[in-house]
């Protein structure tokens, strides 16, 4: 199937599982332990119902809002992944140009392939950028003033990754960036040729934030055992002030998924927050992103600006959010498959897809501007 045919996330899905080695798809398409809060993410939609309306005026409609006070052509972002460059090469630019060329946010992950350079050479809009508070200080003062030299409008400090859950697929398949060169995995890169040219037509193969920035990490040896060993497991919410005061601007606190936590990241002073799972792939066991967002909304959302991630899967999944009470949302894996799939053009494929999807379903419920729609166009939310 080519590109232009692929009509949901889902064929955008079979296509990139065809085209990006094993390890690297199952890298993306996986959540911690059971699964059960991946899957859940998705399924917990499903049991949301639309008020369909008629009679209604639907001409000129607009999807046009703002996510932490910055315009956006639709309130989606794209969420930061790590090793997204191992999707396909050059990865990460090549999603943040999609989405500067979409007229939505792009947030840089820490544990990217490509630096916050190299997306910033390939871009002419701010992007985000994602922090993962390590032990080393130096280096994390040194994240926070190369972001702020390339521009960045906004800090997403994820709080849900202290120490790494164990994925079962990420284990048996021997992840690693750069990638290993047992048989397996060589088998498993041979098979996928258009993926190894792109790579072997790029310099960015390991985690390029990171090397010959972080002390003691010059070489790739050196990058995996300090990896290991940097998430601080102490982040507490006092560490959040010395980072906003040094950071200075628009701050996203990601990864909240209760409300006495949503309650302190509100008294943070933080702009933003962002109620999620990590798409599955930390606390396994633990509920949707979507079913916990209303009780999150009601807690502080008069306090600061709520945002969700999980799950998201088509527009429909968008208004639903939205009608719950999120300001904007974040997709994971809806990009990384588009990226797969079919590289920038992908990327911007995937957004189009949830555009019209999000668009259609916008007017069928009887609303015109984003704005307007609320919780009066849900029938029944069955959680
Ligand atoms: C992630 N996520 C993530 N989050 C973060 O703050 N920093 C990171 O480096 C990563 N890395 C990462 C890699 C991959 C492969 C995935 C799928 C996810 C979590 C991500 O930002 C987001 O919360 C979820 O992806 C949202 O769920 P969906 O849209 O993938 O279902």
């Amino acid at each position: 199937m080519g590109l232009q045919s692929a009509l949901t996330i889902d064929d955008l899905k079979r296509r990139a599982k065809r085209r990006v080695p094993k390890m690297f798809f199952d890298y993306a398409d996986s959540g911690a332990l059971t699964e059960q809060t991946y899957n859940e993410n998705e399924t917990d939609f499903s049991k949301i119902r639309l008020r369909q309306r008629v009679a209604v005026n639907m001409q000129d409609r607009t999807l046009a809002t703002t996510m932490v006070g910055q315009d956006v052509s639709m309130p989606m972002a794209l969420a930061p992944t790590g090793l997204t460059g191992m999707q396909i090469a050059n990865g990460e630019m090549l999603a943040a140009k999609a989405a500067e060329k979409a007229g939505i946010p792009f947030a840089l992950s820490t544990m990217s392939i490509c630096s916050i350079e190299d997306v910033a050479s390939v871009t002419t809009k701010p992007f985000w950028f994602q922090l993962y508070v390590m032990r080393d200080q130096n280096f994390v003062r040194n994240l926070l003033d190369r972001a702020r030299a390339a521009g960045c409008s906004a800090l997403v400090l994820t709080m849900d990754l202290q120490l790494l859950a164990q994925r079962h697929k990420d284990l048996r398949n021997g992840l690693s960036a750069p990638p290993k060169f047992t048989p397996r995995h060589i088998y498993q890169m041979m098979t996928r040729p258009l993926w190894c040219m792109q790579m072997l037509g790029t310099r960015r193969h390991s985690f390029r934030n990171i090397v010959g920035h972080a002390e003691g990490v010059g070489d790739l040896r050196a990058l995996s055992s300090w990896t290991a060993e940097q998430f601080d497991p102490k982040l507490s919410w006092d560490d959040i002030a010395w980072i906003r005061d040094y950071w200075g601007g628009t701050l996203i606190i990601k990864g909240v998924l209760d409300k006495e936590d949503a309650i302190a990241a509100a008294a943070t002073g933080a702009d933003a927050l962002i109620v999620s799972n990590h798409g599955g792939r930390q606390l396994d066991g633990a509920p949707s992103a979507i079913r916990v967002l209303p009780e999150i909304v009601e807690a502080v959302g008069d306090k600061i600006e709520v945002h969700m991630d999980g799950g998201i899967r088509n527009g429909q999944d968008i208004l639903k959010a939205r009608a719950l009470g999120a300001r904007g949302t974040f997709i994971g894996r809806p990009f990384l498959y588009g990226l797969g799939a079919g590289g920038e053009a992908g990327v911007t494929h995937a957004i189009e897809i949830l555009r019209k999807e999000l668009d259609t379903t916008m007017a069928l419920c009887g609303e015109r501007d984003i704005a307007n729609v609320g919780r009066h166009n849900l029938y029944s939310v069955d959680f």
